[in-house]
């Protein structure tokens, strides 16, 4: 069964092809424009999805050697993401899937993030924890199968991607700002200032990273001579501590002895470098890392899991751009 995934929630456009448990084609554009900006620009994140979309899809089929009419299944990203860019990609995968009679699934991003750790490893099983960290959310999942999540804790204010986003800006350095700041923090002392950990009082499964990043704010503005690997090193390390100390406690709390670790932040090295000491004895997952940040491929491979159970969705769904995680789980 030949699945296209389609993934166009926020900054990156991507393309994926699934069959038959394995991947055929998977490419993903991240959209240069809006380096510039400091952050996403959501009027031109859907317009480079309006333009990127068709070139990727060819380029897909030629690499395939497939046309339109031997995909069996179209799925795209119903939500949560920006709405302009949540349209863009519904809107090619309905025109794709009206124009050749393909059936079409609308797939969450977060559940598919989460179920990308399936696709790394196929011998992980249920049930297990999910720290879920990306640019929009930091939640803590207990996993015991597909459609059956128990939220543990999430985050109050920002999540934790976007403490490094905006945390970069402070820092003057560029966009997205995980991969730099990690970049920027690679020979710094993570010691050297002793950034807050909020909401650490035991067995607290919520996160709150707002007040960190104030704290980053006036720690800059007032020593502008600490060197800034030092700075970042400090910071980075703060927001990973706290994450690792609450999977810590949500693993204790489940009696579970298997997690995983999903979204954009599972990329970060300083998390897969430390993330044992704070788990000793347990399994840590960590997805490969071209299905940490956003991908046709997770799509696509949620999209088969629900097909096996007979799940579609009717051409005229909605995009939901604050879709709950199991707003829609069968
Ligand atoms: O999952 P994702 O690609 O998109 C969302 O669904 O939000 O996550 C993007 C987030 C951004 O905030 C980005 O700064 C962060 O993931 N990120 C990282 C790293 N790579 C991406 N954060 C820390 N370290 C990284 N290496
Ligand atoms: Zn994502």
């Amino acid at each position: 069964m030949k699945i296209l995934g389609i993934e166009t929630s926020c900054d990156e456009t991507a393309i994926a092809l699934f069959d038959n448990e394995k991947l055929l084609y998977s490419k993903v554009s991240s959209h240069l424009i809006h380096k510039k900006y400091g952050g996403v620009v959501p009027e031109l994140a859907s317009r480079e999805h309006d333009k990127i979309l068709p070139k990727l899809f060819k380029d897909c089929l030629k690499s395939s050697k497939l046309s339109p009419v031997e995909i069996d299944l179209i799925s795209v990203t119903q939500g949560p993401g920006l709405a302009g860019s949540l349209i863009s990609g519904a809107s090619f995968a309905k025109g794709l899937s009206l124009a050749n009679k393909i059936p079409i699934i609308g797939i969450n991003h977060l559940e598919a993030h989460i179920f990308a750790n399936i696709l790394s490893d196929p011998n992980l099983k249920f049930p297990f924890v999910c720290l879920l960290v990306s640019g929009g959310h930091t939640q803590l999942w207990h996993v015991n199968g597909l459609g059956k999540y128990k939220l543990l804790g999430e985050t109050r204010d920002d999540a934790a991607g976007e403490a490094f986003d905006k945390g970069a800006r402070i820092l003057g350095l560029g966009y997205p700002g995980g991969p730099e700041i990690e970049k920027c923090a690679k020979n710094g002392n993570t010691k050297k200032i002793n950034f807050p950990k909020a909401l650490m009082s035991k067995k607290n499964l919520e996160f709150s990273f707002s007040g960190l990043k104030t704290s980053l704010l006036y720690y800059y503005r007032n020593n502008s001579k600490t060197d800034i690997a030092d700075i970042a090193a400090s910071y980075q390390s703060s927001i990973i501590e706290t994450l690792l100390q609450k999977l810590s406690w949500s693993l204790d709390l489940t009696n579970c002895n298997t997690c995983v670790i999903a979204g954009g932040v599972a990329a970060n090295s300083h998390l897969r470098n430390i993330a044992h000491k704070f788990l000793p004895k347990k399994k840590i997952i960590f997805p490969k890392m071209e299905f940490c940040t956003d991908n046709g491929a997770m799509i696509a491979y949620l999209a088969y899991l629900y097909s096996k159970n007979g799940k579609f969705t009717e051409i005229d769904f909605k995009i939901y751009p604050n879709m709950k995680i199991n707003q829609y789980a069968v």
